[in-house]
């Protein structure tokens, strides 16, 4: 069924990669830069609802393209604080409702433009007011919702997580005082949500799915139990799933199995490969020419299979994907 080196089996073909897929950077980085010009396309408001994820994605991509600063620093931390919801969490665009997810681009955002000084002063003890509200969005067993209407993925927990350890405010950052979750409740759903097949799913019982596995290892790596609870026979399990899940026909991944082959699983499936030490289970030269080929490498952008329209999602795990795998111009990613 797969190319997948498969367990023990370091396979790498260094094919030479033909000129047309060099990774076009100059034209990713103009491409990012377009997104916010486009105000005038149907695109553009469709979008809305992303919007700060959005700016997420390109400024990562633009940070793995050696590029940090193509993006105006001060627009954008202005544009974050504009986002900040009377409750202490961040909605997609001004005036729209707070969401875990957007919550934790926010951060990620502020985190990488090193805009904290900013939140604190807009809002007296913002940082603090922020963890607050990712805190309360908790639930009794252990995971989080992603709003005050209460669905709970482990999306959620994964973003609550990283975002508390960004703002400094995960109970073990912070041993002297009160803790603002339960960590152990948290860590137990995530093991929860182990499946025989040594995947993770959204909840527990729920199929494994290769973004679930991604959150779910990303928990476990933050809470610092990632290789007490698989120990080696779980990570080799767990890596045989997730190699068989590079196609023999594209090279690429796909996020389960009978699904399609999608440039972001590059990052989703590699990273998790990273996490368990297994990343030379997969065959990265194939996997890597696949991303490329997934580029428009006229106008700059990626898209999730060759030929789609590119969107700044796919731009940035795409971009991420290759960090994992070693390629010009794209700075490396420590998945450990
Ligand atoms: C499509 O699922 C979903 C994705 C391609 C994203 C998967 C990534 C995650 C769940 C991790 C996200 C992490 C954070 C922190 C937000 P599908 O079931 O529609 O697609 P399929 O057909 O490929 O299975
Ligand atoms: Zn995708």
């Amino acid at each position: 069924m797969s190319l997948a080196a498969g367990p023990g089996r370091a396979g790498t073909i260094s094919d030479q990669l033909p000129d047309e897929l060099r990774l076009v950077v100059d034209k990713h980085v103009s491409y990012i830069q377009s997104l916010d010009t486009r105000r005038d396309e149907l695109e553009y408001h469709l979008t809305e609802h992303l919007r700060i994820s959005g700016i997420y994605w390109g400024l990562t991509a633009l940070h793995l393209l050696h590029h940090p600063s193509a993006l105006p620093r001060e627009g954008i931390v202005a544009f974050v604080l504009s986002c900040l919801h009377p409750n202490d969490g961040f909605g997609a665009a001004p005036g729209h409702d707070a969401h875990m997810l957007y919550t934790v681009s926010a951060v990620q955002i502020l985190a990488m433009t090193d805009g904290f000084a900013e939140l604190e002063d807009s809002v007296p003890n913002g940082k603090r007011k922020v963890a607050e509200y990712i805190a309360g969005l908790q639930q009794p067993n252990g995971t989080f919702a992603g709003d005050d209407w209460g669905e709970t993925d482990t999306r959620f927990l994964y973003g609550a997580l990283n975002a508390l350890s960004l703002l400094n405010m995960l109970p073990s950052q912070r041993p002297n005082e009160p803790p603002l979750i339960d960590i152990k409740a948290a860590t137990d759903h995530v093991k929860s949500c182990l499946n025989h097949d040594g995947g993770f799913g959204v909840s527990p019982g729920a199929e494994s799915h290769a973004g679930q596995i991604f959150t779910c290892l990303g928990a476990l790596s933050i809470t610092g139990e990632l290789d007490s609870f698989l120990g080696e026979s779980g990570k080799d399990r767990l890596g045989a799933w997730l190699s068989e899940r590079q196609l023999d026909d594209s090279g690429g991944f796909n996020g389960r199995p009978m699904k399609l082959v999608d440039v972001c699983y590059s990052w989703w499936v590699g990273s998790s490969l990273a996490m368990i030490g297994k990343l030379d289970w997969i065959d990265r030269e194939r996997l890597k020419g696949f991303i490329l080929r997934c580029q428009d490498a006229e106008e700059g952008g990626m898209a999730d299979r060759p030929g789609d329209m590119v969107d700044v999602f796919h731009t940035c795990f795409g971009v991420a994907g290759l960090s994992l795998l070693g390629c010009e111009g794209v700075g490396a990613v420590d998945a450990a």
